[in-house]
């Protein structure tokens, strides 16, 4: 579909961003849809960051995503905020409601299904999530209201101790946060049924770190890393060679897309075409 007079504009907005699959996976989705939208990456400097904003809205772009490092720092430009994105703390998606320009957290939802798709059944369930920047926030929130008893282990304490205490305000559950160390994980991953990486650590170009040691990996165990690119994290690569199930970040990535595919074009998304195409532009990277 050419771009024309009509072509819907939407973007992703962060920095850096020339790395993002977004652009690749949305208009893909478009084409094969026959929309008549075009989506574009642009890099916005902190300063710069609220003008971005108004500008979407006079140019009427359809809506937005965000990340690294706005996903919190947006908030205070949008319009409205939906209530979950709010407890979680932190914006990805941000949609042009007639004129009102308001966020959404997809991350959850798309981390949920890539979990429930992969066949993991959270109920109950004892979660052990390493990291707590912003998609542990929304992981975390997520997760709590299927999971058993969640545990955050971070590098840096005070983080993982904050976003515990944001989140238990409105969930029930025990969650609690301990600073990672070599014993702490040992124990915590022993009781543990699903391990999350939420941590950068295994991305490209750093692909042959982990933070867990593959004797820590049990057959209780599954295992989701959200990383994406490689595909086939070592964690996961190990996970994997011990009979684990492995669950990778693609599916995570292609699902918080697809929600915000459909919140702005009312479409159902065609989850296989997206997943094709971020595999496809992995490869070629
Ligand atoms: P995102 O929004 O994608 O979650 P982020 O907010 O930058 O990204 O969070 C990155 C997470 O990866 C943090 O939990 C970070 O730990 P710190 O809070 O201690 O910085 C974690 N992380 C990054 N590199 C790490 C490393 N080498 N070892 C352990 N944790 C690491």
């Amino acid at each position: 579909m050419p771009i024309t007079s009509k072509t819907v504009a939407c973007a992703i907005i962060g920095d850096p961003i020339y790395h993002s699959l977004s652009p690749d996976m949305h208009n893909a989705a478009f084409q094969h849809l026959d929309l008549d939208y075009v989506y574009l990456a642009f890099r916005v400097q902190k300063e710069n960051l609220s003008e971005t904003i108004s500008g979407f809205k006079a140019l009427n772009f359809c809506g937005f995503n965000v990340t690294i490092p706005y996903k919190e720092e947006c908030i205070k430009y949008l319009d409205e905020v939906d209530e979950t994105a709010l407890k979680i703390g932190a914006v990805n998606c941000v949609v042009n409601e007639d004129g009102i320009f308001k966020g959404y957290n997809t991350d959850g939802v798309g981390a949920l299904r890539a979990v429930t798709e992969g066949g993991f059944e959270l109920d109950g369930k004892r979660i052990a999530i390493l990291g707590a920047g912003g998609a542990a926030r929304a992981i975390v929130f997520t997760f709590a209201k299927f999971a058993g008893k969640i545990i955050v282990l971070n590098r840096t304490f005070q983080r993982a101790k904050r976003l515990v205490e944001d989140i238990l305000k409105t969930v029930k559950i025990p969650i609690i946060a301990k600073k990672l160390s070599y014993e702490d994980l040992k124990a915590v991953i022993l009781e543990a049924e699903l391990l999350v990486n939420t941590t950068s650590v295994g991305m490209y170009p750093h692909t042959e770190e982990t933070i867990v040691p593959q004797e820590l990996l049990h057959e209780r165990l599954t295992v989701f890393d959200i990383v994406y690119n490689p595909p086939e994290t070592r964690l996961l690569r190990e996970a994997k060679s011990v009979g684990l199930r492995a669950i990778d970040g693609i599916e995570m990535l292609v699902y918080q897309g697809a929600e915000a595919f459909e919140k702005w074009t009312d479409k159902k998304a065609p989850i296989e075409i997206m997943k094709k195409t971020v595999l496809k532009s992995l490869k070629k990277e």
